[in-house]
């Protein structure tokens, strides 16, 4: 089969390579019709994450049909059409007994942090992605979910992860009616993290990037206000506009491939002497008021030094965080899918066959020809 092949930093391409099979009696195996990149991958992409190895396929936001099921699945059956949530999770353990599946204890050998995670490096428990014809999923009878007649496929791949995020984002930032929500990053995931925050209530929605193109789809499909980084100070502005008090809540959807400091960039980032940089969680912690949340969807290595720890004590801050716990939002979006509040297909710029999957992680990576999400389609699909 074709699939995405890891060669290092800013190497991506399609490879031919043996068919997955089924390894164990929870696992299926699922013909890939639409598969993602996001920007998580643009973190591997660019050799952030500690032991990516050469040869992993990438893909953790994929759907497609069942061709085949192990001895232990009962609930699914060849043919059945299926949206694979990113995290790999047990759906027994302690902690996905708690609904916290991006935490589950089965799934990745270092357990201590994240569950599994496809296509996501060993550290997230070394499973081959869906940015391919073909994905081995184990505990298939746990986490894929199947996709309704009446939904578009477009909308189902965004349900594996970027809408649970982005929803889950505005969820951890505790938001009261009339609130003012800052979301820093116009990514697929800040973007939808500022759609959500309307549900939630919020009185006004803020959303930072530098990248124009971005922003103004932000003002449109959100809606919301829109400011370029480059051209404010970012905490003043914020206590500007907030009559000197800071934001009510502050989402953090960027991660460690910020940028906005050069200092901070170069040590970070280039000289790798911390795990990537945290400037926008920097900004957050800053803008955020006093006794207020921050509330961090942006993905960053285990250590992150420069982190004004400091003020999140004096100002009385929440900090909540975590990889989205998929399946546990997937009944509510699915119904906001249905009755139009949310409509996750507008995200995608770009449908690029899988074979071209160099060329879509360069265009998203450079974020070239004003894409916001782009879509692998292979070939069988
Ligand atoms: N927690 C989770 O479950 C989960 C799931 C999916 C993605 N993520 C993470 O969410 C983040 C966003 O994902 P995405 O797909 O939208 O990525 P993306 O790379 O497309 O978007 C990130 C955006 O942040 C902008 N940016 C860079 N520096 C900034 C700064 N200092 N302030 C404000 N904006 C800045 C970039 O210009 C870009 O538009 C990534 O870190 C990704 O790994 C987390
Ligand atoms: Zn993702
Ligand atoms: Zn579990």
């Amino acid at each position: 089969m074709l699939a995405a092949d890891y060669r290092g930093p800013y190497r991506v391409r399609a490879e031919e390579k043996p068919m997955p099979k089924i390894e164990h009696p929870r696992d299926a195996i699922v013909r890939v019709t639409r598969s993602c990149i996001c920007g998580s991958d643009l973190h591997l992409y660019h050799g952030m994450v500690p032991d990516t190895r050469v040869g992993q396929t990438f893909g953790h936001e994929f759907c497609g049909v069942v061709e085949e099921v192990g001895s232990a699945v009962e609930n699914l059956k060849k043919g059945d059409h299926v949206l694979v949530p990113f995290n790999i999770a047990c759906g027994q353990c302690h902690f996905c007994k708690q609904g916290l599946y991006g935490n589950c204890h089965e799934s990745n050998p270092q357990a201590t942090a994240v569950a599994g995670i496809y296509g996501y490096s060993h550290t997230a428990g070394g499973y081959d992605g869906g940015q391919a014809e073909y994905a081995r999923v184990p505990y298939a009878d746990f986490g894929p979910h199947l996709i309704p007649d009446w939904m578009d496929p477009d909308d189902a791949v965004l349900l594996t992860d970027v809408v649970p995020t982005g929803y889950q984002a505005a969820e951890m930032g505790g938001i009261r009616n009339g609130d003012t929500v800052v979301v820093f990053g116009a990514g697929p995931v800040g973007i939808m993290a500022a759609r959500c925050a309307w549900l939630f209530g919020a009185g006004r929605v803020i959303v930072i990037d530098h990248v124009d193109y971005r922003l103004e789809f932000a003002r449109t499909y959100c809606p919301a206000e829109v400011y370029n980084f480059r051209e404010i100070d970012v905490v003043v502005f914020m206590k500007k506009t907030t009559d000197g008090l800071g934001a009510d809540v502050c989402i953090d959807a960027v991660g460690g491939d910020a940028v906005g400091n050069g200092m901070q960039y170069l040590f970070g980032n280039k000289l790798k002497l911390e795990a990537g940089n945290a400037i926008p969680l920097h900004w957050a912690i800053n803008s955020v008021k006093k006794g207020g949340i921050v509330s961090i969807v942006g993905v960053y290595g285990p250590t992150g030094n420069m982190v004004p720890i400091g003020n999140v004590v004096n100002k009385g801050l929440t900090l909540r965080a975590n990889q989205a716990a998929v399946k546990r939002h997937l009944p509510k979006l699915i119904e906001h899918v249905k009755n139009g509040h949310i409509d996750p297909k507008a995200l995608i710029t770009h449908r690029v066959p899988l074979a071209d999957i160099s060329d879509a992680y360069h265009i998203f990576s450079a974020k070239l020809d004003n894409c916001i999400k782009p879509v692998l389609i292979p070939n069988q699909a």
